[in-house]
């Protein structure tokens, strides 16, 4: 696929922030793109997101969690992301495939094996630039305790937080070509500018 980029990291690394920076750059640079996010993006997407992380779903197994992400990235890909690329637009998307890795196949324990499996059709659509926000767990989860909102896995312990740390390393250790690392423990102003570095050099 061509100019698909997706940006990873654990809870509060700061995305969202970058995102909206990378988004006013490209339009100072009449660069065509769009936002969008996983799990959601769009409506099907987005009504699976709120099963997923409704804090009363306790009952729901890792499995079910796994495969349910895995079903919203599929139908996100199929109705916007493989579309908007096709059409010359750069996608700029809030988590993807990594973010199972890290999350389901390590945290929960699923395995990675098991995460790619079940994520077989997205395989074939891997982004083409990744960046992962690497913030320490101890540090993403002070901001997370001053952040008002709660969901399903914001609710986790610092070792489940942990473990996802660990998986986004293993992430990038089986995807070195693609993820690039940007230290996320330095000021959110640093870790922007490395980021919009990234993306021109990639985009030149
Ligand atoms: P967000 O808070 O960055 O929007 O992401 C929603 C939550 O979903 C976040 O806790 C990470 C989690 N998640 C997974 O566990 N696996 C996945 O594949 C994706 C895309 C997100």
């Amino acid at each position: 696929m061509k100019n698909f980029i997706t940006f990873e990291g654990g809870e509060c690394s700061g995305k969202t922030t970058i995102i909206g920076e990378i988004s006013k750059l490209f339009d100072e640079m009449k660069i065509k793109y769009i936002t969008t996010r996983e799990p959601g993006g769009i409506k099907i997407a987005e009504k699976i997101r709120s099963i997923i992380l409704d804090v009363d779903n306790k009952e729901m197994t890792s499995e079910t969690e796994a495969l349910l992400y895995a079903a919203a990235r599929m139908q996100h890909l199929s109705e916007k992301v493989i579309p908007m690329c096709n059409q010359g637009y750069v996608v700029l998307c809030d988590r993807f495939l990594d973010s199972s890795i890290a999350y389901q196949g390590f945290a929960r324990g699923l395995g990675v094996d098991k995460v790619l499996n079940i994520n077989s059709f997205a395989l074939e659509y891997l982004p083409d630039l990744t960046i992962f926000i690497d913030v320490k767990p101890e540090i993403a989860l002070k901001r997370l305790t001053l952040r008002d909102k709660t969901d399903r896995l914001d609710l986790e312990t610092i070792d489940f937080h942990k473990k996802v740390y660990q998986g986004y390393k293993e992430a990038v250790k089986l995807y070195p070509n693609r993820i690039k690392v940007v230290n996320g423990n330095q000021s959110l102003e640093n870790v922007i500018s490395d980021c919009k570095k990234i993306i021109l050099d990639y985009l030149r």
